[in-house]
């Protein structure tokens, strides 16, 4: 396969066909933050924290690197003002759902984002999807799923296949950006394991961000 070769950050890296940006940044050592990006999963490009500015033939543009294939003799600049100003917009609006996600803190401060800039509206799940995906393209069990659309969508576990697959599995935790996922699971197994609760149908939501 040939080697693409583009600049990242005034380093020449060299890439393969089909690789993302993302990937190839790595490959050379350069960091981009990621939300919603793992290597066993299918590229998403969800949260958009991983947005780098791109210059080809004589324009620039913003492009999320997680799904951006690397093209030949691209420019790319992993922090610029442009992509930084982004980066601490998209931070201020998750904080706003989960204020004390650490790793949200962590790139917060790198951004210079402000937690209290928009109203709090702590649901704890940022929708990064991680969870979700991760059950069903690793695990293939599908425990866990998002339910509703917009403002009400929310992550839910599934308490029929939860009970059987979850317990012992657990692998979807650490994954996660935020305490939702965790807080979630919790809720569920209370609410399935309480003697006033009916076990045929009580699912747990954790209500997120649209
Ligand atoms: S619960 Fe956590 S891992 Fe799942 S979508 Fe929400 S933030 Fe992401
Ligand atoms: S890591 Fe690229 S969009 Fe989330």
């Amino acid at each position: 396969m040939n080697e693409i070769l583009l600049q990242i950050d005034g380093k020449e890296v060299g890439a393969r066909e089909g690789m993302t940006l993302l990937m190839a940044a790595r490959s050379a050592g350069i960091l981009i933050p990621t939300l919603c990006h793992h290597e066993k999963l299918e590229p998403y490009g969800g949260c958009r924290i991983c947005m780098v500015e791109v210059e080809s033939r004589g324009s620039t543009k913003l492009v999320v690197a997680c799904v951006y294939q690397v093209e030949k003799n691209l420019v790319v600049r992993t922090r610029s003002e442009k992509v930084d100003r982004i980066r601490k917009m998209i931070l201020e609006l998750l904080l706003a759902h989960a204020p004390d996600a650490p790793e949200l803190q962590d790139l917060a401060k790198e951004y210079g984002a402000d937690k209290d800039r928009f109203e709090k509206e702590a649901s704890f799940c940022i929708h990064c999807g991680l969870c979700v995906r991760y059950c069903a393209e690793v695990k293939k069990k599908n425990a866990v799923g998002f339910i509703d659309r917009g403002i009400r969508k929310e992550i839910s576990f599934i308490p029929e296949i939860a009970s059987k697959e979850c317990w012992n599995c657990k692998e979807c935790f650490p994954l996660c950006p935020t305490e939702a996922l965790q807080a979630a699971f919790v809720l569920t197994r209370a609410l399935y394991t309480s003697p006033l609760s009916n076990k045929n149908g009580c699912g747990d939501t954790y209500r997120g961000q649209q």
